[in-house]
């Protein structure tokens, strides 16, 4: 998405080889126009797949995630990261491990707002060693939900998360894929 390029190219910053800020648009200041656009890309993208519901995890994959149901006519359904005491039971939950951010979580789901059968597509901020979506995947595989398409905002290619859901059947699809990245360098893959 040309959109979404232009703007990592003039407000993205890599702090290093392996994270990017992008939040001027994305992660703390979220760009609704932007957000607009990228939820239209992803509706024409996933359109006539038969989805039923998109989700996604809380917080930074609401913005994207909403708009996208938005545009697909479809409910939103929000996995948490934390269980609360009123959520205590009545929930799918799978352990998560960022490793970007270095924090364990409880990834949860209630059941009742993922009944079995439901055709399920994921859209979520970043994707970097897939351990979020693969923590999805597992909720939804409780509920006998499907996952019919991962739609990632920013992925980092250099990383294995594609390549872990495609193990696991999930078809990515990502709107920038970025190669490689360094102070002042963003490198875009094909
Ligand atoms: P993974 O799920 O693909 O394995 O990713 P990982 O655990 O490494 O990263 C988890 C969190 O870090 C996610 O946010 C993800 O969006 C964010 N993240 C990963 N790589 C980057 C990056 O290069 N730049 C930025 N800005 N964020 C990155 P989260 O913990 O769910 O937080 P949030 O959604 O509340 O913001």
């Amino acid at each position: 998405m040309e959109l979404l390029k232009q703007r990592i190219l003039a407000e993205g910053c890599a702090l290093n080889a392996d994270v990017l800020l992008v939040d001027s648009f994305l992660n703390h200041q979220v760009d609704v126009v932007l957000m607009q656009a990228i939820g239209q890309a992803f509706a024409a993208v996933f359109a006539g797949r038969g989805a039923t519901r998109v989700v996604t995890v809380e917080s930074s994959g609401i913005a994207p995630a909403m708009a996208t149901a938005f545009h697909l006519g479809l409910p939103l359904v929000v996995c948490k990261k934390q269980a609360s005491r009123i959520l205590a039971q009545d929930v799918w939950q799978a352990q998560v491990r960022s490793f970007t951010r270095g924090i364990q979580y409880e990834l949860t789901l209630k059941r009742a707002f993922m009944p079995a059968g439901e055709r399920v597509l994921l859209i979520d901020d970043f994707l970097a060693s897939g351990e979020a979506a693969l923590g999805v995947l597992n909720v939804l595989r409780q509920a006998q939900a499907e996952l019919i398409g991962v739609g990632i905002v920013i992925e980092k290619a250099f990383q294995n998360g594609r390549n872990r859901l495609a193990e696991q059947g999930c078809t990515v699809h990502a709107l920038a894929r970025i190669a490689k990245m360094g102070p002042g360098e963003i490198v875009f893959a094909e």
